[in-house]
């Protein structure tokens, strides 16, 4: 049966925010993780120690990573591609990272300059790195179902790249559409693939809201055992790296489809619309959440 509570994991201030183009000044990336850290949200994904060559947007990461590490009982990961994002990652005082592979092979160059199997060496030297400072990781698999490039992804491809980051001992490995163009009919025949090689409580989904079909991936991903889901408030983002990939399933809609079914989430509706609304004023567009739209008419 769907599970009682979902970790919902917010990726908004680094998946939502990579991909603008004009420069978000670093007080509202603060200020945006400080409301959503207010709405009973437990893991906000902060930022990335990327190149800044490769991701403009973040370049800010140490600066934001030193504010927002001051917040208490709440987990704050961040991206890192390599050790020198994970050295400076934690010299910022992050306690929680994220490596991030592909089931790609195209995606992976064009993403991270390196093919799958290069990654993985690197992420087990990171891995290695971050169980010395007793450093949680989290692993994501990129293209699950689908890639810009190569089309249709094998469910075997995102089993095998999910396997290895279990066993270099990853806590969670969140599985993403890159692209959004998974439906209930391409993403359970990837679960099951996964969940025959990764234990399902530590799977985490990770879906991109191209083609609208979040909210049903959800669902499935629930029935099939899976508890914990990555979202964007007001469904900012897309991957800089994949084009024509839009923004994360909005968290708002995820709040309110959760409050519908009786799944607990410990997250506040209403202040989580606030800091929604908060970042799409700053960006000045509309929040891609259908959800806030609706509930801002009424
Ligand atoms: P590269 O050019 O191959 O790196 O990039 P390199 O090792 O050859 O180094 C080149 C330069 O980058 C050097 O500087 C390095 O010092 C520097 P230079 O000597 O030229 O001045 N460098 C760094 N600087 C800061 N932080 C670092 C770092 N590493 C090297 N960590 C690299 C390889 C992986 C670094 C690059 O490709 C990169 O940063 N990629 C990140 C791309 C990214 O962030 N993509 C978005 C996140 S993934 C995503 O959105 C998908 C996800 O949401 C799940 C889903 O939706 O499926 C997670
Ligand atoms: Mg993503």
């Amino acid at each position: 049966g769907i599970p009682k509570f979902v970790k919902i994991v917010e990726v908004g201030p680094r998946d939502g925010l990579q991909n603008e183009k004009n420069i978000v000044p670093t007080a509202v990336k603060i200020e945006l993780i400080h409301r959503l850290a207010s709405t009973g949200l437990s893991v906000i994904e902060a930022t990335s120690f990327v190149s800044p060559k490769w991701v403009p947007q973040l370049a800010d990461a140490k600066d934001v990573m030193k504010e927002v590490r001051k917040l208490e009982g709440i987990r704050l990961p961040v991206l890192t591609p390599n050790l020198k994002g994970f050295e400076a990652a934690i010299a910022a005082g992050a306690r929680e990272i994220a490596v991030f592979a592909s089931a790609s092979e195209s995606f992976s160059k064009s993403n991270i300059n390196c093919s799958i199997e290069e990654s993985l060496i690197r992420y087990r030297a990171v891995a290695r790195a971050a169980k010395e400072h007793s450093i949680p990781v989290r692993g994501y698999v990129s293209c699950v179902v689908g890639c810009p490039v190569e089309g249709p992804i094998a469910p075997s491809k995102v089993a095998y790249v999910a396997k290895e980051l279990h066993d270099m001992e990853c806590f969670e490995i969140s599985l993403g559409d890159t692209i959004g163009v998974g439906t209930p009919g391409t993403v359970i025949p990837m679960l099951l693939a996964v969940m025959a090689v990764v234990p399902t409580e530590k799977l985490a989904v990770h879906f991109h809201d191209t083609y609208g079909q979040s909210l049903s991936n959800i669902l499935v991903s629930l029935q099939m055992g899976i508890s914990t889901v990555d979202s964007s408030v007001s469904g900012l983002g897309g991957c800089p790296y994949a084009k024509g990939a839009s923004g994360n399933v909005a968290t708002e809609d995820v709040v309110y489809m959760m409050n519908g079914i009786g799944v607990k989430t410990n997250v506040d509706l209403g202040r989580l619309m606030q800091a929604g609304d908060f970042i799409s004023k700053h960006l000045g567009r509309p929040s891609g959440s259908k959800t806030a739209i609706a509930l801002n008419r009424v």
